[in-house]
């Protein structure tokens, strides 16, 4: 599943968003260095922002979770 586009121009979707910050994308300018999203029209930038601090919340929010509860 490809999940949601975010970024039309670049096909960025929400699922390429998290997977970014699993990888230890923390800012909006990696993830444009990364997956080109909103370098072209712009038009995606507030929800690419928005999905951005979502994902990035959420993945802080498992990092702080004990590993017993993490896991299952
Ligand atoms: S829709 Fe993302 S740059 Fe155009």
């Amino acid at each position: 599943m490809r999940g949601m586009y975010i970024c039309l121009c670049n096909a960025v979707t929400d699922h390429d968003i998290r997977r970014e910050v699993a990888g230890g994308v923390r800012t909006f300018a990696e993830l444009q260095a990364r997956t080109g999203c909103s370098d072209c029209c712009g038009c995606c930038e507030p929800e690419a922002r928005a999905c951005l601090a979502q994902a990035i919340e959420q993945a802080d929010a498992q990092a702080a979770l004990p590993a017993f509860v993490a896991t299952a």
